[in-house]
């Protein structure tokens, strides 16, 4: 029998395909995420509980989605509603369901656009997984995966769904094949934890992945496979050191680091202060590194952003749990 990939609950009790009347409006939060996870490029990302961006969205009778205001992007985020992600997931999922209600969206950026920490993605999930609920949540969160993959592609050309699958998930996402779509949800260790930098440049995924070498060498895949497949048993055995030793990315690291002033520096003092281990966060700029606990997540990156402040980059840092949750209801109403 073929075994079903990995699903979840349909989230609040509230939200359940339920006979209770489902709200007028709702606010959701969704997470940034870290993609690639060194070795995993395109098929693993993780989630943080912070920073996010937000979304409101607010029922209308008009069948059409519109976004009604952004704050802050610094006016930088396209507000036609076919090239914003948030809009362009929800009128994807209200098309699906056939449109029984418009939605007027608020957009509340509260993380860095063009940041490596899925941007984009937090905004097109939580306005998905808000749809949803105003819809009375036909659909499972695992379901609404499509929708914010057709707005990744609007984004950045490309339908890869490691930051929308954990944003939207929680957790350690690997994604097995994306067409169909097939998704697993890992184990995280206790207490492992990231301190994630964001030096104040910008990288658009675009141009970071156009910079890849579109074929690597039978040496190179060997080492990648052999990484992923180490990351992944780390994380079932709760295996740190292994962990700390599959961190390793020979395939877009390499050709990345050049566009990041400092790199290597950063890294090998986020190694010296006691990371696991420490790579780009999806195409960059930002930098990770994953840690045994919270604590030595704020020493690492404590350190990291002082090595980006010498050579004159300033930057953010974010020290955070990994988020197993997934996207939250800030608040609703009926
Ligand atoms: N896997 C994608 C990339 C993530 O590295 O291009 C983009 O955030």
């Amino acid at each position: 029998m073929k075994k079903k990939p990995y699903r979840l609950s349909t989230g609040p009790s509230w939200g359940k395909k339920s006979r209770m009347t489902s709200p007028e409006t709702v606010k959701v939060f969704a997470p940034a995420t870290v993609a690639n996870v060194a070795s995993g490029f395109d098929v693993l990302g993780f989630a943080l509980e912070q920073p996010g961006d937000s979304v409101f969205l607010k029922k209308k009778c008009e069948k059409r989605v519109d976004i009604v205001s952004v704050e802050g992007d610094s006016g930088t985020l396209p507000r036609e509603s076919d090239k914003n992600t948030a809009s362009v997931a929800a009128a994807a999922f209200l098309n699906r369901i056939g449109f029984p209600f418009g939605l007027d969206i608020s957009l509340f950026k509260k993380m860095p656009l063009s940041s490596g920490l899925g941007s984009s993605a937090a905004s097109s999930v939580a306005a998905v997984y808000g749809a949803n609920i105003l819809a009375g949540s036909p659909f499972s969160p695992l379901e609404l995966l499509p929708f914010t993959l057709r707005a990744e592609e609007v984004a950045c050309g490309t339908a890869h769904a490691d930051n929308v699958a954990p944003a939207l998930l929680g957790g350690f996402i690997l994604i097995r094949s994306c067409r169909p779509l097939d998704i697993i949800k890992l184990p995280v260790p206790e207490g492992l934890a990231a301190a994630v930098v964001h030096p104040h440049t910008e990288i658009k995924t675009e141009d970071a992945r156009r910079i890849l070498k579109k074929e690597l060498s039978l040496t190179n895949a060997v080492r990648q496979w052999g990484n992923l497949a180490a990351l992944v048993a780390a994380l079932y055995s709760n295996d740190l050191e292994l962990l700390g030793r599959s961190l390793q990315d020979v395939v877009a690291e390499p050709r990345r680091a050049l566009l990041i002033p400092g790199f290597s520096e950063v890294k090998a003092q986020a190694l010296k202060s006691g990371a696991l281990g420490c790579s780009i966060s999806g195409s960059g700029p930002s930098v990770f590194s994953l840690c045994a606990s919270l604590s030595k997540a704020g020493v690492v990156g404590r350190k990291m952003r002082r090595t980006f402040l010498k050579v004159g980059l300033d930057c953010d840092l974010y020290v955070s749990p990994i988020n197993q949750a997934g996207p939250k209801v800030e608040e609703y109403e009926r």
